[in-house]
């Protein structure tokens, strides 16, 4: 250890991972001591950007808190979460393709008879959701529980606004014995991320925007399948090709149709209003609920 050098650092470094009992965690660091030195030989990073470098991973922790994850939003918008979603729900040909759960997700969305309204009195323009949940062989599936969340019509989630505990735009429908489910909701709207943070600065030294593309997010549970978190995106909405989080791809692209007249039966329902129908296919195998919501 008296003779190290550029060239033999990185190995003397690696070498102290031997010791380690836990096989996983002495792989994840000898891989990440590699990446790492690498990327500091590469670009030949001076001392000024190595301090630059430290003071902004202080000021991001120091941004989170229990309601704000700065350290999420960072790895968003670096594509690493939907990398690590990818990489962990690889899907057979004909499932559904899985996104990123999000930091909306919270427990506590009321179950609703089918075609139930979960926006009650939310601001917005009504949309009428309906499909089916199917297995990868076309098969339907009774009893799916989809538990919903969407933005207001204004691009706000209900956990954002006054005390956060007042839910809306959220809730939980079950699928019939056909494997259908309805209900309406509001026209989920594009919102742009925090941009308060180290992120936003992150973001402007990039010239990139902050928004994600309007999307309603679907959790779908039922034993005896692997749990599908996804969400369904607007195709009008501007930022369909730059979502700041790397979360579209083309299977979850729905198709809002655009009714100009009024609903016929639906007497509260005036023009214009929106429908949409979209198929989920749920992979065979086990049901395991994710993290916990971050709150
Ligand atoms: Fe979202």
């Amino acid at each position: 250890m008296r003779n190290l050098t550029e060239t033999n650092l990185t190995d003397a470094v690696l070498a102290k991972l031997e010791g380690a009992a836990d096989p996983r965690f002495a792989q994840v660091m000898t891989s990440l001591i590699k990446h790492l030195h690498a990327f500091v030989r590469e670009v030949e990073l001076t001392e000024a950007e190595w301090l630059k470098g430290i003071q902004f991973l202080t000021a991001t922790g120091q941004k989170c808190d229990d309601k704000r994850q700065e350290f999420i939003l960072l790895s968003d918008t670096l594509g690493v979460s939907m990398l690590v979603d990818a990489i962990n729900h690889r899907k057979p040909s004909g499932a559904t393709e899985s996104t990123v759960l999000g930091p909306f997700y919270v427990s506590g969305g009321k179950e609703l008879p089918f075609g139930s309204n979960i926006a009650e009195g939310v601001p917005g323009e009504p949309t009428y959701f309906s499909g089916r949940v199917l297995s990868t062989g076309g098969k339907p599936i009774p009893g799916a529980m989809l538990d919903l969340w969407s933005t207001d019509g204004e691009g706000a989630y209900d956990v954002q606004l006054g005390d956060g505990n007042t839910l809306r735009a959220r809730g939980k429908i079950k699928t019939d014995a056909q494997g259908r489910y309805a209900f309406w909701t509001i026209k989920p709207v594009g919102y742009p991320i925090p941009t308060d943070g180290l992120v936003g600065r992150l973001l402007k030294a990039q010239d990139r925007h902050p928004y994600r593309p309007a999307h309603l997010h679907a959790l779908i549970f039922k034993q005896g399948f692997k749990v599908l978190i996804s969400q369904v995106y607007d195709p009008a909405d501007p930022h369909i090709d730059s979502d700041v989080q790397f979360g579209v791809t083309k299977a979850l692209i729905g198709d809002f149709v655009r009714h100009d007249e009024p609903h016929p039966t639906a007497t509260d329902v005036g023009a214009p209003w929106y429908s949409l129908d979209y198929v989920y296919k749920m992979e065979a195998g086990e049901a395991v609920l994710p993290r916990p919501p971050i709150k």
